[in-house]
């Protein structure tokens, strides 16, 4: 049994390193299963301390201080530290260990993805490389040098700029690598093996010279372009929305198919998972060109927020992701729709960090302790982390925070910082004091925030009440109120907006930063009641109740002047909706209701990105925050029965838009991104109307698809029907994409993602079916325990043992995955008696088993 107990680290402990280590050399010996690092760094004493270095599955070779071997006696090897007693206040220290990367399934440290070698160090993978106190606060200029058989290893990176190369005997050569810029050990990669380049150049705004490359598979370059123009494009916004330019002659980009994450920022040599690179008109859809333009951006942002200015310790992880979350959306923002991106933006937020939040492994943004860390890079600490930054430019305004910017760019560059730095600057910047805001941090839990209105006719006189309450976290009963921004407009009913005292342009922000405020808005004599908008933009990751009916939220929505509100209008009233046909299980859909909502999306249909996600109904992961006990099956249904009488209610509009043709040549623009949006809405509404006709409709669209987007749209609508129909559409999307892994992982989530347990079990039995490779065991696991939750979470139990057994192999390779994929359990307790039951005997049969400590970590919270 491996089973650890997990041991917590906490914020409250930290203390400095006590040595320095301004310089190391890396020398790597390349082989598959005896790889060689010897190590030499010059080590000064900077305050009184033991010299430990971490190490996790090394074989030692040798050790020497100053040129001399040392005794076994002279240090000590025990729990992943290697100790030595008596050191001298300045030193060299050398030492060689032998690493195995072929054996390497965690995909932690030094690794072989498809006989290339690659590296993932974040949070703690340096480790399993070689002896280093590998911590973030420990920053040393690094300079490499790699050997490796030429044939088999062509190209050999590092971080930093390129030094000398050559030649061999036996075959083998060499190259090294130089990083000026002092780093962590977090952000070391190093790669080798053959690939194909996709090569260009960028000028900065210095006028220095940028060599760019993106690695990827032989014979995918071409694949990589879409990459490469985001790329550029990260490279020149960072510049212009934040003044930061690029600061080495070098940036590389490689794609590895098995990677654990999405992307990683090592410096100059940011490491991908192909997902998030690979990309042709044929073989990926607007989602991904979008989802690889944002994530290209977000590791680029990372070289200023993260590189350059570094993280102190793991607590402070959120002031590095949080913060380029934040970036990466405002840069998708500017390249696309703001608004569109701010929906789709909030739509992952409560669907993933809100129940996060509202379940056992809700934590703050920054936690004051952990189990494991590799268990921290949590939606609470990138998506509410953006949250809170929007909040904060919310609540001292653009210039301050820009000005804020600056000063933290300026004042911490080079260093490993902390939240308290950070928010120091905009202090500053701003002359608030921020103390109360950063109890955001420190706080679990989605605040609600309840409006109540009262308007005084004679007075013309509107007073809102205002209330905030965080319901109680694991380890958190009481929350104090906290600093929320709430940006709000006063609407006159006809498209524009009703002036106020003290508001401009009828708009104000209200900051309700006690338990009740009252606010008074005082209008000129005679004003007819103006209708209230606010968290306009979402300014706030809270929730928002008000005594609205179905009446009030419609005229609310016609009445709307932000984007954002206007769906989320729409979004609350689908919501009521949908639970009322599930405690009405007779009643037909609200045929008034249906119809604005159809309304609705014909009003926008010039603003097709935006259209289409008015046709998307609140998902059953959303809908059972608000159900307790949750029936998730119920809901699915209830939620499908709305969603067909929205599809008859825009029959004449499916075949309207899907009888025009798709924009050709494809491009991957946001423009004709939208038009496929909405087409794609058309095509997953006629999936909704369940007819024979839809069916035979969807595959004779489907085969004529001319990019992927339309044509997984239409497979996806296929699935749930049963037929010839849908039988051909799998096969033969099967038999044309068999070669590339990347689609046959959609082909096997559009399943994963609709069927019931018996299919999840299937696909997980398919000889493609491949449990050292996350992207694929995602595409069945996460697919079905995380978008699929009726049947994930069906009575009989059935979904949760798959999952559990599909966790249960993954964990002896894979612990961070499993990790991952058990979190998909965090809402059990919500669940109605039958299913909470069986996902309770699940979770502590896997305890009981014995799991990885990562993977122990969350069943225990879990359960607990
Ligand atoms: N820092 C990477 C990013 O840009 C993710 C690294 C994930 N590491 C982990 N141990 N979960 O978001
Ligand atoms: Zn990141």
């Amino acid at each position: 049994m491996r089973t650890e107990t997990p041991v917590s680290v906490k914020l409250e402990d930290y203390t400095p390193y006590p040595f320095e280590i301004d310089s190391v050399s890396l020398d790597f010996s390349l082989e598959l299963e005896a790889t060689r690092v010897r190590t030499k760094m010059s080590v000064r004493r900077v305050r009184p301390g033991e010299f430990v270095l971490d190490g996790e599955g090394l074989t030692l070779n040798d050790i020497s201080i100053d040129g001399s071997p040392l005794q076994v006696s002279d240090y000590k090897i025990a729990d992943n530290k290697l100790t030595i007693a008596d050191v001298p206040d300045t030193f060299t220290l050398e030492t060689d260990v032998t690493i195995n990367p072929k054996a390497n399934t965690a995909l932690s440290g030094l690794y072989v993805s498809a006989g290339r070698f690659c590296s993932q160090c974040e949070a703690t993978g340096f480790r399993r490389i070689t002896y280093w106190p590998d911590r973030p606060d420990v920053m040393s200029r690094f300079h490499v040098r790699i050997d490796a058989d030429k044939a088999t290893y062509p190209i050999l990176l590092s971080n930093g700029t390129p030094g000398k190369a050559g030649d061999l005997p036996g075959g083998r050569h060499f190259a090294e690598w130089d990083d000026p810029h002092p780093k962590p050990s977090y952000l070391f990669a190093l790669c080798a093996g053959d690939y194909d380049v996709w090569r260009d150049s960028f000028t900065t705004m210095n006028g220095d010279h940028v060599d760019l490359g993106v690695y990827v598979d032989k014979g995918q370059a071409d694949r990589a372009e879409w990459a490469m123009e985001s790329l550029k494009a990260s490279m020149k916004w960072d510049e212009e929305r934040f003044g930061r330019a690029y600061d080495l002659g070098v940036f590389n980009i490689v794609a590895v198919r098995d990677f654990n994450f999405g992307a990683m920022e090592n410096k100059g040599l940011n490491i991908f998972n192909s997902a998030y690179v690979l990309a042709s008109p044929d073989s990926a859809t607007d989602a991904d060109f979008e989802a690889i333009e944002s994530i290209v951006g977000h590791e680029y942002f990372h070289n200023w927020t993260g590189n350059r200015i570094t993280c102190r310790d793991w607590f402070q992880l959120c002031l590095k992701e949080g913060l380029t979350v934040f970036r990466d959306q405002e840069f998708s923002s500017d390249l696309r729709s703001r608004p569109v991106q701010r929906i789709k933006d909030v739509m992952r937020l409560r669907a993933r960090q809100f129940a996060e939040d509202g379940g056992p492994l809700a934590h703050p943004v920054r936690p004051q302790a952990y189990g494991s860390i590799d268990n921290l890079y949590t939606a609470t600490v990138y998506e509410k982390g953006a949250e809170l930054i929007r909040a904060l430019t919310v609540l001292i305004g653009d210039d301050a925070f820009n000005k804020g910017m600056q000063i933290y760019f300026d004042e911490y560059d080079g260093t490993a910082s902390t939240i308290e730095d950070f928010y120091s600057c905009f202090e500053k910047a701003s002359g608030k004091d921020l103390s109360q805001f950063r109890l955001w941090y420190a706080q679990a839990g989605t605040p609600e925030v309840t409006v109540v209105e009262e308007w005084d006719e004679a007075k013309s006189e509107l007073t809102l009440t205002l209330s905030q309450k965080t319901p109680p976290t694991p380890k958190q009963d009481k929350k104090k109120p906290v600093p929320i921004p709430l940006r709000a407009a006063l609407l006159d009913g006809k498209g524009g907006h009703v002036e106020a005292e003290g508001w401009q342009d009828g708009e104000t922000v209200i900051v309700l930063d006690k338990a009740e405020k009252t606010v008074k808005v005082n209008l000129s004599k005679g004003s007819a009641r103006p209708l209230l908008s606010i968290n306009r933009e979402f300014s706030a990751p809270v929730r928002v109740r008000r005594d609205l009916d179905k009446a009030g939220l419609l005229k609310l929505a016609a009445a709307e002047t932000d984007p954002f509100n206007i769906w989320d209008c729409f979004q609350s009233l689908a919501k009521t909706e949908i639970f009322r046909l599930l405690d009405e299980p007779q009643s037909p859909p609200d045929d008034a209701l249906v119809s604005a909502m159809a309304d609705a999306v014909r009003l926008n249909e010039s603003d097709p990105a935006f259209a289409a996600l008015l046709t998307v109904l609140p998902d059953v992961g959303e809908l059972f925050q608000d159900r307790e006990p949750a029936d998730p099956a119920g809901l699915d249904s209830a939620r499908k029965r709305l969603r067909k009488a929205f599809a008859e209610a825009l029959a004449g509009d499916i075949t309207r838009i899907l009888e025009q043709p798709s924009p050709t040549p494809f491009k991957p623009s946001a423009e004709q991104a939208g038009t496929r949006a909405l087409r794609g809405a058309m095509i997953g509404l006629t999936g909704a109307l369940g007819t024979p006709e839809a069916a035979s409709q969807l595959k004779s669209h489907f085969d004529s698809a001319s990019n992927m987007t339309e044509s997984l749209a239409c497979l996806r609508s296929l699935i749930p029907l049963p037929g010839k129909a849908r039988d051909e559409a799998i096969e033969t999307f099967y038999a044309r994409w068999k070669d590339n892994p990347l689609v046959i992982d959609k082909w096997f989530a559009v399943q994963a993602g609709q069927g019931t347990a018996e299919d999840a079990r299937r696909l997980s039995e398919h000889p493609d079916f491949d449990m050292s490779n996350p992207n694929r065991v995602r595409s069945v696991a996460a697919a079905f325990s995380m978008t699929n939750l009726a049947a994930f979470h069906a009575p009989d139990g059935k979904g949760h043992e798959v999952i559990a057994d599909i966790i249960q192999r993954a964990d002896k390779l894979n612990p961070a995955l499993a990790a991952r994929l058990l979190t998909s359990f965090e809402q059990w307790k919500k669940l109605e008696p039958k299913a909470r039951a069986s996902a309770k005997t699940v979770l502590e049969r896997l305890q009981e088993a014995g799991l990885s400590k990562n993977a122990m970590d969350i069943v225990t919270r879990a359960l607990d």
